[in-house]
């Protein structure tokens, strides 16, 4: 009998939180008080860790990360236990900032919640190609869309998703992604993290 395998997948949770209204707006409180203060929020990311923080929203927003990263572990096949850190900054994204492509280096996940999310740019004339505020990944498997035919699952080398507030997205930390500049006046605001694994032996694979 023939065998076709799916070999090297990427694995992408994608998932809007039940009940989100109420901690969002307490976390963007947050957000902002430390905006107000902070002169480089978002680039000083290794003082501004919201999981630290001891709040009802912020300890509402840490469990549900925990409980994406237990089943994205299970999903995986993971079967046995595993500890981690959340290392999380807070994003503030003005008229023109955007986020270059780029990977989050020394981390096993990364991953993004959305706190406010500009519906529409605003009616300038610009290329209709444009995504603003949109997230891009890119297959990590470099050129595999270069010889694909309609159908193929391979056809697309990037996935974009316009984030809406409540919306969770986390990924293995190495996939490329691309933040899209904002560009109209509302602010785009998240907390991004990074799920660093406290080490195991148990992490070493039989060989
Ligand atoms: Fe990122």
């Amino acid at each position: 009998m023939i065998e076709i395998l799916d070999l090297w997948p990427t694995r992408i949770v994608r998932h809007v939180l039940e009940d989100f209204e109420g901690p969002n707006q307490e976390l963007l409180k947050l957000v902002r008080e430390w905006d107000r203060s902070k002169k480089n929020l978002t680039t000083d990311y290794r003082d501004n860790n919201p999981f630290n923080v001891d709040q009802p929203a912020t300890n509402w927003l840490r469990e549900q990360v925990n409980q994406s990263v237990i089943q994205y572990l299970q999903a995986i096949g993971i079967d046995y236990p595993a500890n981690w850190q959340i290392h999380g900054w807070a994003n503030v994204n003005r008229n023109g900032d955007y986020h270059d492509p780029h990977n989050h280096p020394h981390c096993y996940l990364s991953g993004t919640y959305y706190l406010k999310v500009p519906k529409a740019a605003e009616k300038k004339r610009q290329r209709s190609d444009l995504r603003p505020n949109s997230i891009t990944f890119y297959d990590p498997r470099t050129g595999f869309n270069m010889q694909s035919i309609k159908g193929d699952p391979y056809i697309e080398p990037e996935y974009t998703v316009l984030p809406e507030p409540g919306l969770l997205m986390m990924w293995p930390a190495g996939l490329m992604h691309f933040v899209h500049p904002n560009l109209c006046d509302e602010t785009r605001v998240s907390i991004s993290f990074n799920i660093i694994l406290k080490w195991s032996d148990d992490y070493l694979p039989d060989q």
